[in-house]
């Protein structure tokens, strides 16, 4: 059956026009990797996501469409993969409200985007919230409810978003305490041998830069675009240093390594920046072409990629209507007629952890986190004060990993599963200290 293969799961923002850079960091790679058999592919677009950041109507369209057609055009077969559009899942909205009930505020806190927000309002001297929406805030438990909804076991993703998957993993396993086990745990994978590519002045390609070439522009727009690239002002027949060379770099990330060896002799050789540029433009072009032609037709007959994201929907569904019928029963959204799930509600009412504290011969004060099977969880040094203990346990329940690493001296170490453990026993106290 295919529900055995690993799930592979991950979700590309609505914004913007794909680019040379996104292809060769995102789009590229993970088509590539969507073809391994063994794994289960769900690839969506995230519209819901995108609103986020926008608040353009036709934008927003306009990049659904662009960067549909970009995946299928590079060779994202629907066929093979579930590729769908975040909001034609009505189920990813309604789990992200049962997500955000276990979701402790704090740890929104504490996300990256949110907290470069109000940091940079303190910095201006303005509200610690201001201009912040709870959309923005929000944004960690919506992308939450995107892979936990698929039981995705790997989220391939840029560095930038690990932390987005670990929050995803703390809610899953609040989740699963409370309830049951229905969610797994989704692992991030970050692919560290992706080129990142330079732009046209030589900073990363980005959007923000405004260095950009476009992915599937008329192929005369993308040799203009090549020609731009920064070059330095050695004049023809003076030998070129491939070494922090941009145009190098750009064809380093198309070109074989025979290939990319021929154009290190003619940089050495003097070649003329126009006649390499020309050689870049055509090696790109010769892998982009066939690609470019797909692409425009399908964002001239837009109504293709609907079809295509019309079906992906559906199969989507097929998996998210069931789950999310359990899941509302599991939390008790359920007929009135129906017989209540003794086995769930016993396990949250059974399954409470706690702290014990006590003194020792050695007149100091410990404390101890006992699972509620009665197994030692955590186990601290001595303090010389109860109220000092009684603070450091506070400390613990409030914030997670942090406090552990903050009162390390004052506790004796962890192996990596038992501090996850713990970790997921002091945020369900936490969680249930609050009602
Ligand atoms: N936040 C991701 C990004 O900006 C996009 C995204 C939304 C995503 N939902 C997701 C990625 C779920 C992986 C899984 O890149």
């Amino acid at each position: 059956m295919n529900s055995e293969r690993t799930r592979v799961l991950t979700g590309i923002t609505t914004t913007g026009t794909p680019h040379l850079g996104n292809y060769v960091g995102a789009i590229r790679p993970t088509v590539q990797a969507s073809r391994n058999l063994e794994t289960e592919g769900f690839y969506f677009l995230a519209d819901y996501h995108a609103l986020i950041k926008c608040g353009q109507p036709d934008r927003i369209q306009r990049s659904t469409l662009e960067i549909a057609a970009s995946w299928i055009a590079a060779g994202l077969d629907p066929e093979a993969v579930t590729f769908y559009r975040q909001s034609d899942i009505p189920h990813i909205p309604e789990l992200t409200w049962l997500l955000t009930c276990v979701t402790g505020k704090g740890l929104l806190n504490r996300a990256h985007a949110y907290k470069a927000a109000t940091d940079k309002n303190h910095v201006a001297g303005h509200d610690t919230d201001a201009e912040v929406t709870a959309g923005l805030f929000m944004y960690p438990v919506l992308m939450g409810a995107d892979i936990l909804m698929f039981k995705a076991h790997k989220v391939p993703v840029g560095r930038d978003q690990i932390q987005h998957i670990e929050m995803a993993r703390d809610m899953a396993s609040s989740f699963n305490h409370l309830y049951g086990e229905h969610f797994v745990l989704p692992e991030a994978v970050v692919e560290a041998s992706v080129a990142l590519l330079p732009g046209l002045d030589g900073r990363k390609m980005s959007k923000s830069y405004d260095n950009t070439i476009a992915l599937f522009a008329p192929s005369a727009q993308m040799r203009k675009q090549i020609n731009a690239i920064v070059t330095d002002s050695r004049v023809p027949g003076e030998p070129k240093r491939t070494e922090g060379s941009a145009l190098f770099q750009i064809y380093q990330a198309f070109a074989s390594a025979e290939e990319s060896a021929q154009l290190a002799q003619a940089f050495a050789d003097g070649i003329a920046w126009g006649d390499a540029k020309q050689h870049v433009f055509e090696r790109i072009d010769r892998e982009i072409a066939p690609m470019r032609a797909h692409y425009e037709d399908l964002t001239h007959n837009p109504e293709k990629v609907e079809r295509l994201l019309q079906w992906g929907a559906e199969k989507a569904r097929l998996r998210s209507a069931p789950f999310m019928a359990e899941l509302r029963s599991a939390v008790g959204l359920r007929a009135l007629s129906t017989q209540a799930q003794v086995k769930t509600e016993k396990i949250a009412k059974t399954a409470s952890p706690s702290f014990k504290q006590y003194r020792e011969k050695d007149g100091q004060f410990y404390f101890k986190l006992v699972h509620p099977q009665g197994q030692v969880l955590l186990q601290s040094k001595g303090f010389l004060s109860p109220k000092d203990a009684g603070l450091a346990m506070a400390q613990l329940m409030a914030d997670g990993a942090s406090a552990l690493d903050a009162l390390q001296a004052q506790l004796d170490p962890l192996s990596a599963p038992a501090r996850d453990e713990v970790l997921e026993n002091l945020r369900f106290m936490h969680l249930n200290s609050a009602k």
